[in-house]
């Protein structure tokens, strides 16, 4: 399966700081990568139309970070999928934990946002995963169960790729512990069963992507699990010379 590596800036760069990333990103990466790694990046809200503009005609795509469900109408500080659609995105990142832990979304949002991103033709990255304390407990496998059925409630897909699932051990994310190969596979590899339940022989195709901590040096060895079909990368993804590395390491285990 060709891997996807996507970039999920946060909350960081302003516009001119985001285009000089992307501009260095378009020249450091050889064109040969694209055949081989599918590649995207993911800025705040205000950097997404300006970042198409750089990308458009280029293989490398755009993905947003969040969304709101609604189609349009009176909510004040949200961006609904339409929108997301005309700044040029074709990816959105939902129920990062991020937005689950510190603006307590509910699966049920969740849900509602992957329903809404795939009625527009935009395809959901969907996040899922557990907490130290849930690992320590041995509920990992509960927690991402539930986190999935209850975010692909409803939903039906007709190609393995209108949907994207990331893996992202909250533990994991932006504290340089990194998951290894062997603990992400175990999960992963659980997160196709679920699948295979869900869409059946679709699931063998759906992309599953590795979250937290990746870096130029992990990625290898991540993505050359059988169930690691690439990477969700945050702090690494904001220098365009080790996002680069991330992308090139992935391809050469490929
Ligand atoms: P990190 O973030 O790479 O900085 O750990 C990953 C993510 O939150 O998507």
């Amino acid at each position: 399966m060709k891997p996807f590596i996507c970039g999920n800036w946060k909350m960081h760069k302003t516009v001119e700081e985001a285009l000089s990333l992307v501009k260095e990103l378009l020249v450091i990466l050889p064109h040969t990568v694209y055949e081989k790694v599918d590649v995207a990046v993911a800025p705040s809200f205000t950097n997404l139309y300006p970042v198409y503009q750089v990308i458009s005609g280029t293989p490398v795509a755009l993905s947003a970070q969040n969304v709101y469900f609604e189609k349009e109408g009176a909510f004040t500080g949200e961006v609904s999928v339409d929108m997301l659609k005309s700044a040029g995105c074709s990816y959105c990142i939902v129920g990062h934990s991020e937005r689950r832990r510190i603006f307590g979304e509910t699966d049920e949002w969740v849900n509602l946002k992957v329903r809404a991103l795939k009625d527009a033709g935009l395809i959901p990255i969907l996040c899922v995963g557990e907490t130290l304390e849930e690992r320590e407990s041995g509920k990992t496998l509960e927690v991402i169960e539930r986190q999935l059925n209850s975010a692909l409630e409803g939903v039906d897909i007709r190609g393995a790729d209108e949907l994207v699932v990331a893996y992202e051990p909250v533990w994991a994310i932006g504290t340089g512990k990194v998951a290894t190969p062997s603990q992400a596979q175990e999960v992963h590899a659980f997160i196709r069963q679920i699948l295979e339940g869900l869409y059946k022989d679709l699931a063998k195709d759906i992309r599953l992507l590795y979250g937290g901590s990746v870096k130029p040096d992990n990625v290898s060895g991540l993505v050359k699990e059988r169930d690691i079909d690439g990477a969700l990368v945050g702090g690494a993804s904001l220098k365009a010379q080790d996002f680069a590395a991330i992308v090139i390491n992935t391809l050469e285990v490929v």
